[in-house]
């Protein structure tokens, strides 16, 4: 037992010693090292990257500055802090490109543009470089009470969005370069109508064409649910609606069938055929023997 425990004691110290001795040889070669992100550090391809990141790399790594990722050997940097962000531009792509130990490679998963955009993504928490995103993007204007206008141009299928806040002087004001979402609420889950470029316009407008051949219920109404998708700048904002829009369909009940699932008479005919043979195949033989048993006594009173 002893014996055991210090052969285990050692193989922990052994691994321990592997890990940490892997650790330092994650070398980048210098021509990887000086390649540029090719990719603007725009708004667009920042939230491109934000959401890429967050299906790819949250679940190791954690939010990007909030130190929360988990706890694995060697433990995933977190990609917000200034000590990571030191790194250039080729030498994180390397990385993530290859990968190492826990790190997987992302080599196949995620194509060269999508790589390009995390690493902007995560860019923008750099704090030499976040000036040149501020500089780019548009600069709004602080304010309060912002709020979702929808008009609707249900012939046209057509959704007009304006976007505004109260600013400190008590004017409404709209909100430019915002991205929308428009949901609609599906049996699972929700479709985004909003296509690729949903971002306000200079007076906060948007404009979006609803899909003409989207099917709704029987009325053709929709629950459609229209919010600014990041949440991080104005907090959770949403305007929900019920439109008559979409193309009136009447949705079949699947009971209503005749089919494997149905009840009583709307059971597969087979199913009902051979149900009613078992259950005359069963009263058959039960009165079968009761008749054979009746027979019986019969010859034994006649032989008597
Ligand atoms: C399964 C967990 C996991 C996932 C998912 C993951 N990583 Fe990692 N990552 C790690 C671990 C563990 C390390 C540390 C590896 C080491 O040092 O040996 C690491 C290291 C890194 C490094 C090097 C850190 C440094 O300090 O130089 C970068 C860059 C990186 N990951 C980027 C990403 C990106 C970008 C994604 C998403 C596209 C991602 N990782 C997804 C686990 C993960």
């Amino acid at each position: 037992m002893k014996n055991l425990s210090t052969i285990l004691a050692t193989l922990v110290l052994v691994f321990a010693f592997m890990n940490s001795a892997s650790a330092e040889d994650w070398e980048v070669s210098t021509t990887a090292k000086k390649k540029l992100n090719p990719y603007e550090l725009s708004k667009k391809n920042i939230s491109t990257g934000k959401k890429l990141y967050q299906t790819n790399c949250k679940s190791c790594h954690g939010d990007p500055t909030k130190a929360n990722m988990l706890p694995l050997v060697p433990a995933p940097s977190d990609l917000g802090s200034q000590n990571f962000l030191i790194q250039s531009d080729g030498e994180i792509y390397h990385k993530v490109k290859v990968g190492k130990d826990a790190m997987p490679t992302f080599e196949k998963t995620l194509n060269d543009e999508s790589k390009w955009m995390v690493i902007a993504y995560l860019r923008s928490f750099d704090k030499n470089k976040k000036r040149a995103v501020v500089t780019k993007a548009v600069v709004n204007p602080e304010v309060t009470d912002v709020k979702i206008e929808l008009n609707v141009d249900t012939e046209h299928k057509k959704l007009k969005a304006h976007l505004t806040g109260l600013k400190k002087n008590g004017k409404r004001t709209g909100l430019e370069g915002v991205e929308l979402s428009f949901l609609v609420k599906r049996s699972f889950g929700q479709l985004d109508v909003s296509g690729e470029e949903a971002y306000t316009d200079a007076n906060g407008k948007l404009l979006i064409q609803f899909p003409t051949d989207l099917p709704g219920d029987r009325e053709g109404q929709v629950d459609l649910t229209i919010k600014i998708t990041d949440e991080d700048e104005y907090g959770v904002i949403e305007e929900k609606r019920v439109l008559s829009i979409a193309v009136p369909t009447n949705p079949k009940n699947p009971l209503d069938e005749r089919a494997m699932w149905g009840t009583r008479a709307n059971a597969p005919i087979w199913i009902i055929a051979s149900y009613i043979l078992g259950v005359i195949g069963i009263w058959g033989v039960i009165f079968m023997v009761l008749f054979q048993v009746f027979q019986l006594s019969k010859m034994r009173t006649k032989s008597s």
